[in-house]
């Protein structure tokens, strides 16, 4: 078997999203909803989570399959106890060449400086609305803006950059805020995205009618900030570009609801708990953690990635109608975005 594998679409695997805990300190509306994951809701007990040296074990066997990127997300990844040591263990793997981080910033300002030593390369920060009233209710009032915006400052300035920001827009509760949002961050080297409200997980009650278009994002920030595109950084980026007429900087949008971006996608993910996910919409994954506690070599590990994703057929996102199939999805807190 081609050690690199492509997919029954032709699709090599570049990507591996590390999901570190399924635990988190915000309650998103979209994600994590207060209302469901109140004071008694169960997360992962300890040992079913993976360790740094299974998540290395398996980090390494999926970079023999062609993965180059390393994203660590959650849940809050820095929720995780002593998360510089699992980027000690990624870091130097030879054939990573990213490694990013997705986070809410609310922990950020204290740790970005050891991150940074550690061996991580840059960080993307969730953040919805520069408005508090709206922040807040974007994230089921756990946090205000201050402590973020000093960990996206402490970002910039140990150098974890380009430092890039996910903006989920939803109508009628932050879209009013967008156009804040893209005017503080004009001029800095810190790049919004505004993404399409996605039908991820089971919960968060996602509806066609709250999803603000790529077109509809791109008119009120034009409006104000003309704006012309700009070609891909690289083929299979999920954010389209944008850049400000003025030479001020650019945004992204993700539009994974009008404009799927499946052809292209070369993405894994990890699950706190070791399944290993083809598509960000899936009902279930890959048990890796049952191969890794049942004592397989390293060879056998990359021999069963290699048959996951050679077998791979997944493009949720084109297939996508009005309505959300009756089958389960994993829920987004837990699989990472
Ligand atoms: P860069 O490496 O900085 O270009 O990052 P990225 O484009 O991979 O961005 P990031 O990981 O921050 O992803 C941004 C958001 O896009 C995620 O949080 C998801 O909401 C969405 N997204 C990322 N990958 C996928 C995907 O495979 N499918 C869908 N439908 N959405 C995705
Ligand atoms: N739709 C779009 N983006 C989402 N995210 C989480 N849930 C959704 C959703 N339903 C984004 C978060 C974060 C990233 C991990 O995924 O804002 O930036
Ligand atoms: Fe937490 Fe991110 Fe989900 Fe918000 S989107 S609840 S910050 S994991
Ligand atoms: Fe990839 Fe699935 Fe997202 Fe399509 S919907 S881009 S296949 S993760």
């Amino acid at each position: 078997m081609n050690a690199a594998p492509k997919d029954q679409l032709g699709r090599p695997m570049r990507d591996l999203r590390i999901s570190v805990t399924d635990r988190c300190n915000f309650r998103c509306s979209y994600c994590m909803p207060a209302e469901i994951f109140g004071e008694s809701y169960k997360f992962l007990p300890k040992p079913d989570i993976l360790t740094f040296e299974e998540i290395e074990r398996i980090a390494r066997a999926a970079v023999r399959c062609g993965v180059t990127k390393l994203r660590l997300t959650g849940g809050e990844p820095l929720l995780r106890t002593d998360l510089a040591r699992l980027i000690e263990r990624l870091a130097p793997i030879e054939g990573v060449k990213d490694l990013s981080l997705t986070t809410n910033a609310y922990l950020l300002a204290g740790l970005a400086g050891s991150l940074k030593d550690a061996g991580l390369q840059r960080v993307t920060v969730s953040l919805d609305s520069l408005d508090e009233p709206t922040f807040k209710t974007m994230n089921g009032r756990r946090a205000g803006l201050a402590p973020v915006l000093a960990g996206i400052e402490a970002a910039e300035r140990v150098g974890l950059s380009p430092v890039k920001i996910n903006c989920v827009v939803k109508r009628g509760v932050n879209d009013h805020t967008i156009v804040d949002l893209a005017r503080h961050f004009r001029g800095t080297d810190t790049i919004v995205r505004f993404i399409e409200f996605m039908d991820v997980g089971n919960l968060n009650g996602w509806r066609l009618d709250d999803v603000v278009s790529q077109k509809e994002i791109l008119a009120s920030i034009g409006a104000e900030f003309p704006l012309i595109p700009v070609p891909p950084n690289y083929a299979g980026e999920v954010a389209t570009r944008h850049r400000y007429t003025d030479g001020k900087g650019e945004i992204g949008v993700i539009a994974s609801v009008t404009k799927p971006f499946c052809g292209a996608c070369s993405r894994a993910r990890l699950s706190p708990e070791g399944k290993l996910v083809t598509c960000l919409f899936a009902s279930d994954g890959f048990d890796m953690r049952a191969l890794v506690r049942d004592g397989k070599t390293d060879d056998e590990l990359t021999q069963a990635i290699q048959k996951l994703w050679g077998a791979r057929v997944d493009r949720y996102s084109e297939q996508r109608t009005g309505q959300t199939p009756g089958t389960r999805k994993l829920e987004m807190y837990h699989l990472g975005g």
